[in-house]
């Protein structure tokens, strides 16, 4: 017999049991759930302000009824949810360049939240990370890229393949995640991306198959339109006291050989052979032994020397800990990438090689129909060799959209962040152009703060309801202080200023904090609300006392420099050249073991003269 007492422990087990199995039972595939990366190794989570992740893979084409033995197309992405909402909830889609670079060093080293701690962690940074305000979708494409992959006879060959293929990806995305498909989005990234973004902007604005209200586009330090960036090595390198009287023959013999094939023929192709040699020429001039050991410029930041023959590739320094992290298997299973054969690259050399654009003429062609539409901001570290911000200006300068040609009479704004100078600001007729100071190819990683401050300009985050994280770090353009914030050419309005907001009294305050999370998260927040109401009651009861509230707070080192070490990888493609360049570094010999970057001393002292006077440029 059993005794009551005995039937009902065994229901209140079962009942037990059934919530466990519930709880802990495998996500459906293809759920949102199924995507959702509770904890990433290494990272303490500030549980205060929590990150959401989500990331996997998806197929960048139509599911076939009989699938075949090969893998199909798949991209992969990491998605970080916006941690506040301002005045309204944002998308960027994040991508890097190569091509066949992945974005995960836009996550882990430019606009991410994190960074490599050093130590085979990671490491929170206190403020710059995109998803401050904005759902943040970083992406590895095309196929092969990063954690994408895709049996290697479906690697991509042209860029509207390539914006097909994320078209297609974005609609399966958005079949999971269907809230995020009608958000204002901005698609984002840099350099060899500055080929991507356009065709996939005027994707975006063609197809039918989503309906995501693109917003605008940032590229930084982008390649975009070698008729005139090519020639503008030879102006940023004579600006910058790079080119020794010995070498300046033969530099200018290649710079013929360049205009004399631009002047005959309208080309407009992405990688234009006839023109290498402007910047390999600038760059041998520039090898010099130190110590017994050849070293060369660091063509993403001319502050710095590399090894020859990397030349910048070994750099930046975190990358060997992002190579380590990204290698782990409780992080790669913790990032749903296990579908992945191969170990994670920073660049695939396939990808690259397989992408040969024969049939893809360079994006600039597609600005003046796209600035029609949307606006497009270019922005460019100061000190990048390889996308140089004279080659943006001269590009700039060269075309013609909505009815003129160039910035025309613009004005061009100083710009200050955080009390210091961050650089120029002009915009016109939909196309806005920064330069931003003391940074290199990859902004993010020099200036956080600053490259966040730019993208919530450009995004128009309306800072009036906002306090706390950013909104208290002070920026300007032109004299007028955030939250009054200039978009146009148009005469300068003086908006009323922040002034001291407080988080005690200001309202909005706490719409702010709100977090655009789903349905679960709400029911779990409320119910943590009520037991935490419950608990504090009874803890006041007995100890009469009120719970300290924790604030947002700034826990963790900003800067932080890996020591490198040998990565074997580095050869197999370089990050965000155009193929001739890639050609150079990738032919010869094996990229010797890592050297810290050290501040190149024959390029000084004219240099940081010009980086003093801040005139304002067109
Ligand atoms: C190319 O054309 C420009 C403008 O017409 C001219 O100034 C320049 O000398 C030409 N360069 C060569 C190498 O033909
Ligand atoms: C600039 O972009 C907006 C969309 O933000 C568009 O409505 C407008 O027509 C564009 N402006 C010009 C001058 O084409
Ligand atoms: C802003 O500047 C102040 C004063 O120089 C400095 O203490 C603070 O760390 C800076 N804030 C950020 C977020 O960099």
């Amino acid at each position: 017999m059993i005794s009551l007492g005995c039937m009902a422990k065994r229901a209140l087990a079962l009942v037990i049991c059934l919530l466990v199995n519930g709880l802990y039972a495998a996500p459906a595939p293809g759920s949102a759930a199924s995507f959702y990366v509770p904890n990433l190794p290494g990272l303490k989570q500030d549980s205060s302000h929590p990150l959401h992740i989500y990331a996997g893979h998806l197929p960048s084409v139509q599911p076939t009824a009989s699938p075949t033995g090969n893998a199909q197309p798949n991209l992969y992405f990491m998605m970080h949810k916006a941690r506040r909402v301002a005045d309204r909830e944002r998308v960027i889609l994040w991508f890097n360049g190569g091509p066949g670079c992945s974005s995960f060093d836009g996550s882990m080293m430019e606009v991410g939240p994190w960074r490599v701690d050093g130590q085979g962690g990671l490491k929170l940074i206190p403020s710059g990370g995109w998803e401050e305000y904005a759902t943040i979708i970083y992406i590895d494409q095309p196929v092969g890229t990063g954690f994408s992959y895709a049996s290697t006879d479906q690697y991509v060959h042209d860029l509207g393949e390539a914006a097909t293929q994320l078209i297609r990806f974005m609609r399966n995305f958005y079949d999971v995640f269907p809230e995020l498909e009608f958000m204002d989005t901005w698609i984002a990234g840099e350099s060899f991306a500055g080929q991507y973004i356009p065709y996939f902007a005027d994707a975006f604005l063609k197809t039918t198959l989503i309906k995501t209200p693109l917003k605008g586009i940032a590229i930084g330090n982008g390649w975009i339109d070698g008729r005139t960036q090519y020639p503008a090595y030879y102006e940023f390198a004579k600006k910058n006291n790079m080119i020794k009287p010995e070498s300046e023959a033969r530099i200018k013999t290649e710079l013929d050989r360049c205009t004399k094939y631009l002047n005959e023929t309208a080309t407009n192709i992405v990688n234009i052979g006839e023109c290498d040699g402007i910047m390999n020429s600038i760059n041998q001039g520039l090898i010099q032994s130190v110590n017994g050991k050849q070293v060369c410029l660091n063509v993403y930041d001319i502050r710095l020397v590399d090894d020859f023959p990397a030349c910048g590739m070994n750099w930046p320094p975190d990358l060997s800990g992002v190579y380590d992290y990204l290698r782990r298997d409780d992080v790669i299973n913790a990032l749903h990438a296990q579908a992945k054969t191969e170990a994670w690259v920073e660049c695939n050399g396939r990808v690259s090689q397989q992408l040969t654009l024969m049939n893809s003429p360079s994006s600039i062609t597609l600005f003046p129909h796209i600035l029609e539409q949307i606006p497009i901001m270019l922005f460019a570290g100061d000190q990048d060799f390889i996308c140089n911000h004279v080659g943006q200006e001269r590009m700039v300068e060269a075309l013609n959209w909505n009815g003129a040609k160039g910035l025309g009479d613009a004005e061009t704004y100083d710009w200050d962040v955080n009390g210091t100078y961050a650089g120029t600001w002009v915009t016109a007729r939909n196309l806005t152009y920064v330069k931003i100071a003391q940074a290199s190819h990859m902004v993010g990683f020099d200036v956080p703060i600053v490259a966040h401050d730019m993208i919530l300009r450009f995004m128009g985050v309306d800072f009036h309801a906002l306090s706390g994280g950013s909104a208290s770090i002070p920026s300007s353009v032109g004299g007028v202080s955030k939250p009054g914030i200039i978009f146009d050419d148009s005469p300068v309005s003086t908006s009323p200023s922040s002034g001291g907001r407080n988080s005690q009294t200001d309202p909005n305050v706490w719409r702010s904090y709100y977090n655009s999370g789903t349905t679960a998260l709400v029911f779990l927040l409320i119910v943590l609300g009520i037991v935490a109401i419950v608990y504090i009651a009874r803890r006041r009861r007995r100890y009469g006392l009120l719970p300290k509230t924790s604030a947002y707070t700034d826990h963790v080192d900003l800067e932080e420099r890996v020591p490198l070490s040998t990565n074997e990888d580095a050869e197999v493609s370089s990050r965000d050249l155009p193929n001739g360049a890639q050609k150079r570094l990738n032919g010869g010999a094996p990229t010797p073991p890592q050297q810290q970057t050290e501040p190149i001393f024959d390029l000084g002292e004219e240099e940081e003269d010009q980086e003093t006077p801040r005139t304002s440029q067109h």
